[in-house]
């Protein structure tokens, strides 16, 4: 889509096939009759249009599950919407930066560089922050100034090269990298644009915050800098790197847990021993686990960890812990695909969950050589217990 056929989409014959395509979406009908539909329904129409207003009705109501109610009014590109934080999560984020608003005691003045469609831009301005936003792309630019607009909110978005930005003047900086080449998601640090280089000049700059990928290497993490890995509902989204005055002094790692906003830190973190499978088995949330925070979240629930590299922790104690889910353990014993398969046909076993770490298994031919037959469900865990292929048969604590 170009930038004269999204202003069209804003109004007038655009817009009107951009509201019928969503409630016809909505109401379930078949995208093929809906395209005719509003072809023939909306006088003044251009193919393109209409193919725009579709388009954008399908990316709205996709974008619901990070914007809620605000992706009716909001605008996306395909890449725009892929790439954008969801509304919490930027929520948590902005938060810090609103917190150096109160420090200065006036809006801090924060550059979004590589603001997509706003996501971050719209939760910065959300939080008072003074912020303008800066996008390579034009057609981006166009909606993150038209989100900024139809969420009510106040932005300056720029078009421009992040690279030949100077970020004197800002009190703080905020950097999102495109992590997509070629229209497919990258996860190597070293394919971001801007390159990984050029975030970590920048980091050591200014008063800042860097989005990057939940898998960034815990050594490029440059000395002095918070990482705070954040996960939205047990599934983990993003690794923030502080820099400066926006990070927590005497932090390196931490991991918060949205929505709740509950966070562990290295200044938690202790060694856990290794302790034999022990009445409950806990499988800390993926923040936890990539903060490399597990001892912490193991002295939550008074335990060890069931093998010094692998990242389950046991307990005699059930404790209710937003850091790991609970299972009861019902049985453990030594891996041999035949021995489970006896226990689950003695049990009447036929479905389970399979769970594992530390374990090379083809969980898929696993499930296909249990031959399961029957009502019950269990937990199957493949675990290393220190040292030896085990596997634990569990069930979720409710
Ligand atoms: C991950 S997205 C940003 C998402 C945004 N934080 C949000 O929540 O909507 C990255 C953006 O960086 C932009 N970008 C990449 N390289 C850039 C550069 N050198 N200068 C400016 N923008 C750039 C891309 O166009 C893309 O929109």
């Amino acid at each position: 889509m170009d930038v004269e056929i999204f202003r069209s989409l804003r109004l007038g014959p655009g817009a009107q096939a951009l509201e019928r395509a969503v409630a016809a979406f909505d109401a379930g009908v078949d995208p093929l009759v809906v395209a005719t539909d509003v072809r023939r329904e909306v006088p003044g129409l251009t193919p393109e249009l209409a193919s725009a207003a579709l388009t954008q009705a399908q990316l709205r109501r996709r974008a619901r599950a990070k914007f809620g109610a605000a992706a009716e009014r909001m605008w996306f590109t395909p890449d725009g919407l892929e790439q954008a934080t969801r509304a919490e999560v930027a929520a948590h984020r902005a938060g810090r930066f609103a917190a150096l608003s109160g420090r200065l005691s006036r809006p801090a003045n924060v550059a979004d560089l590589c603001c997509g469609i706003g996501g971050d831009l719209q939760a910065l301005s959300a939080a008072g922050c003074a912020v303008t936003g800066f996008d390579n792309d034009a057609m981006t630019v166009e909606a993150a100034r038209a989100n900024i607009e139809a969420v009510q909110l106040d932005a300056a978005v720029e078009c421009l090269d992040v690279e030949t930005l100077d970020v004197n003047s800002f009190d703080a900086v905020f950097i999102d990298p495109a992590r997509r080449r070629d229209g497919r998601r990258v996860f190597d640090v070293n394919a971001v644009t801007p390159a990984w280089t050029f975030v970590r000049h920048l980091l050591a700059s200014k008063p800042g915050a860097a989005k990057m990928a939940p898998g960034i290497p815990h050594h490029i993490v440059p000395p002095g800098v918070e990482a705070e890995w954040v996960s939205f509902g047990g599934d983990l989204k993003e690794a923030v790197l502080w820099a400066s005055d926006l990070a927590t002094r005497d932090v390196r790692r931490r991991a918060t847990l949205l929505p709740g906003g509950e966070t562990l830190t290295d200044a938690d973190e202790t060694p856990a021993e290794v302790l034999a499978p022990a009445r409950f088995l806990y499988e800390p949330d993926p923040a936890v686990v990539r903060a490399h925070l597990v001892g912490a979240a193991a002295k939550q629930v008074n335990g060890g960890l069931l093998d010094a590299t692998t990242a389950y922790i046991t307990s005699d104690i059930n404790v209710a812990t937003p850091f790991a889910r609970a299972f009861e353990i019902t049985d453990v014993m030594p891996f041999s695909v035949k021995r489970l398969r006896q226990t689950l046909h003695e049990r009447g076993v036929g479905a389970v969950t399979i769970m594992k770490r530390g374990s090379a298994v083809d969980v898929e031919q696993l499930r296909r050589d249990l031959r399961l037959n029957g009502r019950d469900h269990t937990v199957v865990v493949l675990a290393l217990l220190n040292g030896r292929r085990g596997v634990i048969l569990a069930r979720p604590v409710t």
